[in-house]
């Protein structure tokens, strides 16, 4: 097959309305998408990325309508639902709730609950709307592989398995969704993204989920987010010593100045010691660390206040070997 990067959004809604796969840039990262209702075109997903059938996807609504035919929304957490999406829709932000009937069970992994949605990209929020169908998409990555910040990175990810890349230039975020679950009017944090902890307490209790549940979402797997270079956290990059036999890559936060002899090449991830900065940059900067052929990256880590958190949570899976 062969894959075309394209800015065209008419051709993107008649393969999506024909049932096949489009990867769409969103706010975060890029998507790999189908429409949710169609099981065939869903499964395609999966076959494209090499995911394992037990790892739900998210169902990105084309508009607030939809939420009630795609998910319960349990009487006593209704309202907050519904400030949440109130909030943080359209953006950065994904809740797990019931799932209506009308979800087939692919999407889900056989769950009793669906993931849902609401991007605030606008090529996305176009293409969804004008289709007029839920659309389910992952990250459009091969499975456990760094996400996909633009459409060149999906096209090395995934070239000659999808006919279309909706190319919008690099994505606002930088780092994926956050995810939560609503229960007993508490949320639960099943993955740290750019709605950050703080962000929400100020609307409920946030409960701290236990591993074992985490596995139950795939995408909290310790190691996801693999480079396929060794990947090794620091504090900072000054006390790294320097290097005779291995060439080691830096990705640097604290503006430090490390030894010349220690680094063969160094990305810094905000000049300015900026979070938002940071995360934009940190898949992009991981990518091309990673096609160096280097024998080592090593991170510094970032502070773990706000986005920070997040950023920290994808770099510990990174280095999860
Ligand atoms: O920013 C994002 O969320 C991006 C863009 C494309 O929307 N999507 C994304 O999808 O990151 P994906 O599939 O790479 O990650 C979704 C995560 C997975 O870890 C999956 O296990 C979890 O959401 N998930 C999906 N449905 C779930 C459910 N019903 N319960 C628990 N976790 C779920
Ligand atoms: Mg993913």
């Amino acid at each position: 097959m062969k894959t075309v990067i394209s800015t065209d959004r008419v051709a993107a809604v008649e393969l999506l309305r024909k049932g096949d796969l489009v990867a769409l840039p969103t706010e975060t990262v890029y998507g790999l998408a189908a429409d949710a209702l169609n099981s065939i075109a869903v499964a395609k997903i999966f076959e494209a990325k090499e995911r394992p059938r037990f790892d739900p996807l998210i169902v990105h609504l084309p508009n607030r309508e939809w939420l009630r035919r795609i998910a319960e929304l349990p009487a006593g957490d209704r309202q907050l639902i519904l400030k949440l999406a109130d909030k943080f829709w359209p953006g950065p932000f994904t809740m797990v709730l019931p799932k209506c009937k009308l979800v087939p069970d692919i999407v889900t992994a056989g769950l009793d609950t669906v993931a849902v949605r609401l991007s605030a990209h606008p090529l996305f929020a176009e293409i969804v709307g004008e289709l007029d169908e839920p659309l389910a998409a992952p990250s459009a990555n091969r499975f456990g592989r760094v996400s996909a910040t633009t459409a060149r990175h999906v096209l090395d990810e995934l070239d000659g398995r999808i006919p279309l890349i909706v190319d919008a230039g690099p994505t606002e975020h930088g780092i994926e969704s956050t995810i939560v679950a609503i229960r007993d009017s508490k949320i639960a944090i099943l993955r740290r993204g750019p709605i950050t902890h703080e962000q929400l307490s100020e609307f409920a209790d946030i409960v701290s989920v236990t591993v074992t549940q985490r596995i139950s979402a795939p995408g909290q797997l310790p190691s996801h987010y693999m480079p396929t270079t060794p990947l090794r956290l620091i504090d900072s990059a000054e006390a790294f010593p320097p290097q005779t036999n291995r060439r080691v890559g830096l990705l640097a936060w604290s503006g430090a100045s490390p030894s010349p002899q220690a680094f063969a090449t160094v990305r810094n991830l905000s000049d300015r010691g900026d979070l938002r900065e940071a995360a934009a940059n940190l898949f992009r900067y991981l990518r091309e660390l990673d096609a160096l052929g280097l024998d080592l990256i090593v991170a510094e880590r970032v502070p773990s206040r706000g986005l920070g958190a997040a950023i920290m949570d994808r770099l510990e899976r990174a280095s999860h070997r």
